[in-house]
């Protein structure tokens, strides 16, 4: 039984039925169910802030959003990331007023107290002579800091000091993550500033569509696989379509990626002789995303020989870490002959019950050639960009589903995820976590509102 109820009696329980497999509408709309999500969710899981190739130089930051709380994710000195909460000690105004820049010393408007990269307090005017004296301790002063972890560059952040590690976050999906952010010896950097947009609807529905939902695709972007931008052709669009088929691997924390075969995806367009080559062959033949032929040796030097094998055959290609990430390494061919590739991680940032900040991180290889990159920002935009064709699809529905569960009738309503297949190891897999082969289902998003449950019910 859930120790979580609501000033109205309602308990987790009854939005979150464990025992028939539905979650309340009710979710998305009410407000002190928000405000808890933001204690219990946001200041306590780690979230995305950006890549650590925004800010090189010791000085250099960028302003970003925990959820609803601003902070100054910068450069110190020491060379090191550090994020600070964005909001003086001294009455609370917003330290920094600008995006990104360089600064030695951020100081408050206000009154003027200024402040270290690091969020350490440096001093305030007269403060010596007049105010403070040396009655107060300076370190008592700083801006409120947030514990900070990078992998393959991208700056994570979370307030929980005491909880779990990120690889600990992490968890089993962590394997399959690697071959995607951690494989070249540079690593990746980020294609100019992240693209935003607000929609009006609550993070959590496109929140649980980022635990691979990949069951939409087939009707909301049916027109896009007809046009042969995500992978498909009008022939094969029905239930054969190679982008419905993989193995969903996803973990207790969440997480979650679709695997998808990329021989068969390739197939489609080109006879592409698989059998019997090596995995280094296969590389050369289908050469993903954002990796030259150059590049290949690095994978085997930064993976294990295992998940360079995956990459090759039937790599990660779109899922999400939750609370509120989407994963997007698109690996599709198109008909005219070109590649859709594109690595995208969206971040839905709430800004209230019933509004999201839509932030498009998009990437690739520090070392990939500079044409590469023009094709994979291009590709990026024209596909999961803000403006992109499928993010205009899913963007139409998000809202609409916002609005109907403001009814008095309709909020009742209960979504359905009943198609269950539970898990199962796929004969040869050597990753670890949760396996779910064949026809995408319901599972991957069961188990991210498994794990909302137990954030929103851990006391
Ligand atoms: Fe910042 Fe007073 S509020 S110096
Ligand atoms: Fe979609």
């Amino acid at each position: 039984k859930s120790k979580l109820v609501l000033r109205d009696g309602t308990s987790l329980d009854d939005l979150i039925m464990r025992e028939s497999n539905e979650v309340s509408l009710r979710v998305m709309t009410d407000e002190e169910l928000y405000k808890l999500e933001m204690e219990k969710i946001f200041a306590k899981t780690w979230l995305l802030l950006g890549h650590e190739s925004e800010i090189p130089e010791a000085g250099d930051f960028i302003v970003r959003d925990m959820a609803e709380d601003n902070v100054i994710v910068a450069r110190g000195q020491d060379g090191d990331v550090h994020v600070s909460l964005n909001v003086c000690p001294h009455r609370g105004m917003r330290v920094c007023l600008g995006e990104a820049g360089n600064k030695r010393v951020h100081q408050c408007i206000y009154h003027g107290w200024a402040f270290r990269p690091n969020g350490d307090f440096i001093g305030a005017p007269v403060e010596r002579e007049k105010m403070h004296g040396n009655d107060v301790d300076k370190k008592t002063l700083g801006l409120k800091k947030a514990r900070v972890h990078l992998y393959g560059g991208l700056i994570f952040a979370t307030w929980n000091v005491d909880g779990p590690s990120f690889d600990e976050y992490l968890g089993d999906i962590k394997y399959y993550m690697d071959q995607l952010f951690c494989r070249t010896n540079r690593g990746l950097e980020l294609l100019g500033p992240p693209q935003r947009f607000t929609l009006p609807c609550n993070w959590k529905v496109p929140g649980e569509q980022s635990g691979s939902d990949g069951f939409h695709t087939l009707t909301l972007h049916r027109s896009l696989m007809e046009g042969g931008v995500m992978g498909g052709t009008a022939e094969t669009i029905y239930d054969q379509a190679p982008g419905m088929y993989g193995v969903d691997v996803s973990c207790e924390q969440g997480h979650s990626l679709r695997c998808l075969e990329a021989e068969k995806t390739f197939k489609m367009f080109a006879d592409v002789p698989f059998e019997g080559k090596s995995t280094r062959e296969r590389l050369e033949l289908l050469t993903p995303p954002g990796i030259t032929k150059d590049m290949i040796p690095e994978l085997f030097e930064n993976l294990t020989e295992d998940q360079v094998a995956q990459l090759a055959t039937i790599p990660p290609q779109v899922g999400g870490m939750f609370p509120n990430i989407l994963i997007a390494f698109i690996f599709a061919p198109r008909t005219d002959g070109g590649s859709s590739g594109a690595l995208s991680l969206h971040a839905y940032v709430p800004k209230g019950p019933d509004k999201v900040e839509f932030v498009n991180y998009l990437f690739a290889e520090k070392d990939a050639p500079e044409q590469m990159k023009r094709d994979m920002l291009q590709n990026s935009i024209w596909n999961t960009g803000t403006s992109g064709v499928i993010e205009q699809d899913d963007a139409d529905v998000w809202p609409v589903i916002m609005k109907n569960a403001r009814g008095a009738v309709s909020k009742d309503m209960t979504l359905k995820y009943q198609a269950l297949h539970g898990h199962e190891r796929p004969e040869g897999w050597v990753g670890e976590g949760l396996l779910y082969p064949g026809f995408t289902k319901d599972d991957t998003q069961w188990n991210w509102w498994l794990a909302y449950y137990d954030l929103m019910d851990a006391v």
